[in-house]
């Protein structure tokens, strides 16, 4: 034989036997879960990881309300106050995750939301909306007076004294709003104590809070538990609810942050009923989500879910904002707002709320389609596609009735003070596609595999066969086995009888 010859019987052995080891090894594993295992590792080379280290990005979109009777209310002549919705004003956001430890079992990150923040004059309402006039409740008065009403609730004479410069309602700039808001009279008080004088609510919202979260990776955690929270800053408790703890249990209050989610990541392969909650941050709380139904995205089915359902019942110890009992589908957030001032949390428009907000107001338009907040899950993957994170933040008001008379007007009335959306931003194209790959292909590829690696086998056994014959055809090989014409030619394995022979390469 010459050399050429047992160099291709060589080749095509090892060919075969690699198919075979391919075979054999393919019987033992699915390749979903290599994937997944692979995938949970979390390893910096990831092509995804990029795209995970420079998020959240995407856009906010802000709204405000403008008050348009603010004469008429102030006068008396109408009951309720006319609002009208300015927005969206919207800013272009990116995040940035701090890597500062990983090991097998976990990862150590400080997350900072608001990286980047830049208006986008061209995708906002107007490109000089930021200059627009609306006129607001004065919420820094509001928000003193409900303050004031449940600490020390003889102190109404002295508060009208104190705000007797103020009006119940500011004129101003949308950019003031959001940016600069302060009243002379916080000014002084932010002097002589912590108190903050600037109150604009998006000053307050972008600014950057401490979030370091530890989070389980890698196969030995289990593949279910990836970036499920170990701890968050170092507790297990969010620091804002550490009060909360002595008086209520902890599945009367969502405070312990174990097994929750950051939402930037979750793990693979989930169920509508995997138990699935997220640190709202801004809230101060865990979120728990509601599977609602399968949607296609972007050529994915994604699972969507909801953050609050409507008419909620608040966590008992989310339910009360400074002794004022919240409605249904709204939740104290007053122990993480700037100066703690009282404020609650509703779907925007009082969506799903049990505030009867026409008592109040007119102008409102609450509807599922532009107010109801939600997350699109690849659930084979656990990353999230598209995500409308909204809010609204309202000022709950007691009963004002022993304080001067234009502050009785605004007794038991929500404040809304703004609502927001984020709007999370396209996933990179190649992201997209290596999930779509996982979801289409790797889901169902096995047994396609398993086939090819069976044929391959049999096709170079065939062919260092024919080979060793001295390159005769399938037809001279089939002749050859039937016929037991065996020749002179040094074959592979001639020595077996002629059914055999086949059986023993139909085996391999
Ligand atoms: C807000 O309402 C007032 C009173 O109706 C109106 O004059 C003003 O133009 C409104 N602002 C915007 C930005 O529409
Ligand atoms: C990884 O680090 C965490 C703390 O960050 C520690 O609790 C854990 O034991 C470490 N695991 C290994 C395998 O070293
Ligand atoms: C808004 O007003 C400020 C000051 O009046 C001005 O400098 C700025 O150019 C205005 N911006 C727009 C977009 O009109
Ligand atoms: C938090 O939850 C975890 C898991 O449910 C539990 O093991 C842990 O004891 C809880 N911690 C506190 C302080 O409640
Ligand atoms: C809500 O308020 C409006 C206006 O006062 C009233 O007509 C309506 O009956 C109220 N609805 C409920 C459910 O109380
Ligand atoms: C095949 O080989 C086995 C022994 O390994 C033998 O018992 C059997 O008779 C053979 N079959 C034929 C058809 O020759």
């Amino acid at each position: 034989m010459k050399c050429v010859q047992w160099v291709k019987i060589v080749f095509c052995l090892i060919l075969a036997a690699l198919s075979v080891y391919l075979f054999v090894v393919s019987c033992g594993v699915e390749y979903p879960i290599l994937i997944a295992r692979e995938h949970v590792r979390f390893r910096q080379e990831m092509p995804t990881m990029d795209s995970w280290i420079n998020s959240p990005f995407g856009k906010l979109k802000n709204y405000v309300f403008n008050v348009t009777n603010a004469e008429e209310f102030r006068s008396g002549r109408d009951k309720r106050l006319k609002v009208q919705e300015i927005g969206p004003i919207v800013y272009k956001i990116v995040g940035f995750n701090d890597i500062l430890e990983r090991n097998a079992t976990n990862v150590k990150y400080s997350k900072h939301r608001y990286h980047s923040v830049e208006f986008l004059p061209e995708e906002s309402v107007a490109p000089d909306v930021l200059n627009w006039t609306i006129t607001s409740t004065n919420n820094v008065m509001l928000g003193a007076a409900t303050k004031l009403k449940h600490m020390a609730p003889l102190s109404a004479f002295g508060f009208d004294a104190t705000f007797m410069m103020e009006d119940m309602f500011i004129t101003d700039t949308i950019y003031y709003f959001l940016w600069e808001f302060t009243r002379p009279l916080l000014q002084a008080l932010s002097k002589m104590s912590n108190m903050r004088a600037n109150v604009a609510v998006l000053h307050n919202a972008l600014k950057d809070k401490e979030e370091i979260y530890t989070v389980n990776i890698g196969p030995e955690r289990g593949i279910e538990n990836f970036f499920r929270i170990e701890t968050l800053n170092d507790e297990v408790i969010i620091r804002e609810q550490l009060p909360h703890t002595k008086r209520y249990t902890p599945d009367q209050c969502p405070f312990n942050v174990t097994g929750a989610l950051d939402n930037s990541l979750y793990p693979p392969f989930i169920q509508p009923d995997t138990p699935l909650d997220i640190v709202a941050i801004e809230s101060c709380r865990v979120l728990p989500l509601t599977y609602q139904r399968q949607e296609r995205y972007n050529g994915l089915d994604a699972f969507r879910y909801t953050l609050l359902k409507v008419n909620q019942t608040p966590p008992a110890c989310l339910s009360t904002s400074y002794g004022i009992k919240l409605p249904d589908g709204m939740f104290d957030v007053s122990q993480c707002v700037i100066n703690d001032a009282p404020s609650a949390f509703s779907m925007p428009h009082f969506y799903g709320s049990g505030y009867n907000w026409s008592e109040h107001y007119e102008g409102y338009t609450p509807n599922a389609e532009d107010h109801e907040p939600y997350i699109l899950l690849e659930p084979v993957t656990g990353i999230p596609v598209m995500e409308r994170y909204r809010f609204q933040s309202n000022i709950p008001i007691p009963d004002l009735r022993w304080f001067s008379s234009k502050l009785t007007r605004f007794s038991h009335m929500m404040i809304p003070s703004f609502w927001y959306e984020f709007e999370m931003g396209q996933l990179p194209g190649f992201v997209t596609a290596l999930m779509w790959i996982n979801v289409n292909v790797v889901q169902h590829m096995q047994p396609y595999c398993m086939g090819l690696f069976l044929l391959v086998a049999m096709w170079s056994v065939l062919k260092a066969i024919r080979v060793a014959c001295g390159g005769i055809g399938y037809v001279g090989l089939f002749r050859k086995v039937c016929c037991g014409d065996m020749g002179t030619v040094t074959a592979l394995e001639t020595k077996f009888p002629a059914a055999n022979l086949s059986l023993a390469v139909a085996v391999k």
